[in-house]
């Protein structure tokens, strides 16, 4: 692997990613970065990265979508593996407004299929991020292993069920050189404030109310976002062509308690609010249609194979990431203005499509 193309690299697990392959892992090739930057893609979170690696790093912006430009840019930059994060990836958004994760999600994915098949012997490696919750909903017990029938229930999880299948087909129809990672809800730094757990730590810093939806006993299994990154480094060396991979931290958690847990951290670290615990805050609020009530993973497989194991335990994860959130506030505070979405605007000129 010299020339690697991460796709969504300046989302979430994406920049996470990156940064891990600079620092941890010894690698000497070079990483372009193409990235749409919707609403969710920040440049910031890799700002200093170009200043140590050089053009090590290429950021090109740009759409899944657009099968020309994408055919260009791997040409140019002559690609050998694809590691593919970019999504639409909020649940929420996905049940108020489903069109943007049908395209980006199931057509963004073809048109990559379409274009390493057009390469074949050139791209050795087609690497598809996924999630668990394409297996749908599980009872009090079980977990969902590689071969658990997929049951996706909202509208992302379908489109993401849909993707998969693509990249599976694309393998046994084409031959092309594909794995899958189907991964549990990742928590850390750099996550969009939409999603739980940073929303969670920015409201309770704040005073304001912290929402939870239902009765709060719905059970997420969360994996802290560097060994995801770890997970997929690990698969795109060692990962056998046409499997898939669960990923999970074996961390099963009520989303109350995450949030109680959140609570009791701030207010360790900051002092009680106005002299009461941040607990009062929690207000529940009406759930989520078609909520899924639990996921967990086996993730046997991945460790057997390849020995890769989750070194953060849910308690050490999550003191990091209050501390990352309370600790770079100059982030927080642009991503929560939108401030960041003046500089794309600037530098390219152009709003960005969703918001
Ligand atoms: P994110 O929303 O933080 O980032 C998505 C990135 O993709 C953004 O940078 C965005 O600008 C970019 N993007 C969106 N549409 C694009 C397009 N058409 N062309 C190019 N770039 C585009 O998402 P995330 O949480 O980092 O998730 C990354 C991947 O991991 C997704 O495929 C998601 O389904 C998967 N996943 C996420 C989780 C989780 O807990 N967040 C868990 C398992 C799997
Ligand atoms: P989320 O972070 O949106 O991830 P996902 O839907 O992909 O699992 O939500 C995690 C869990 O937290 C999920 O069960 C929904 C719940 N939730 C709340 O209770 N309140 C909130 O404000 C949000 C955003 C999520």
């Amino acid at each position: 692997m010299n020339v690697l193309m991460v796709t969504g690299g300046s989302g979430f697990i994406g920049s996470n990613f990156i940064r891990h392959v600079f620092e941890d892992t010894g690698f000497q090739g070079r990483v372009i970065n193409l990235d749409l930057l919707t609403y969710a893609g920040n440049p910031e979170n890799l700002a200093d990265l170009a200043g140590r690696v050089g053009d090590r790093y290429v950021f090109e912006r740009g759409d899944i979508c657009d099968r020309e430009a994408t055919g260009r840019l791997m040409d140019r930059y002559d690609v050998d593996t694809v590691c593919h994060f970019a999504a639409e990836s909020h649940v929420d958004r996905s049940i108020v407004a489903p069109d943007e994760f049908v395209r980006t999600n199931i057509v963004g994915t073809h048109t990559l299929l379409q274009l390493v098949r057009e390469r074949a012997g050139r791209i050795g490696r087609f690497h598809h991020v996924s999630t668990d919750e394409v297996y749908g909903s599980l009872g009090a017990t079980g977990l969902f292993t590689e071969s658990t029938p997929y049951h996706p229930n909202s509208p992302y999880s379908a489109s993401k069920a849909s993707s998969d299948h693509l990249v599976r087909a694309y393998h046994a129809t084409y031959g092309v050189p594909v794995t899958i990672s189907n991964c549990s809800n990742n928590y850390g730094p750099y996550h969009f404030p939409e999603k739980l757990i940073p929303l969670v730590i920015l409201n309770a810093r704040a005073g304001r109310p912290l929402p939870v939806y239902g009765d709060g006993m719905q059970v997420r299994d969360w994996l802290y976002v560097q060994d995801h990154g770890r997970a997929i480094w690990t698969l795109l060396e060692k990962g056998q062509v046409g499997e898939t991979y669960n990923i999970g931290g074996r961390c099963e958690m009520p989303n109350l308690r995450v949030v109680e847990m959140i609570c009791d951290l701030l207010d360790e670290r900051l002092g009680l609010l106005k002299g009461a615990p941040r607990r009062n805050l929690i207000t529940f609020v009406k759930d989520r249609p078609g909520h899924d009530r639990r996921y967990a993973i086996d993730s046997t497989k991945i460790e057997r194979e390849t020995g890769w194991r989750p070194a953060e335990t849910f308690d050490t994860g999550l003191r990091k990431t209050v501390d990352w959130y309370l600790e770079h506030t100059a982030w927080v505070d642009r991503v929560i203005s939108g401030a960041y979405q003046d500089w794309i605007r600037n530098q390219y000129g152009t709003e960005t499509r969703s918001k």
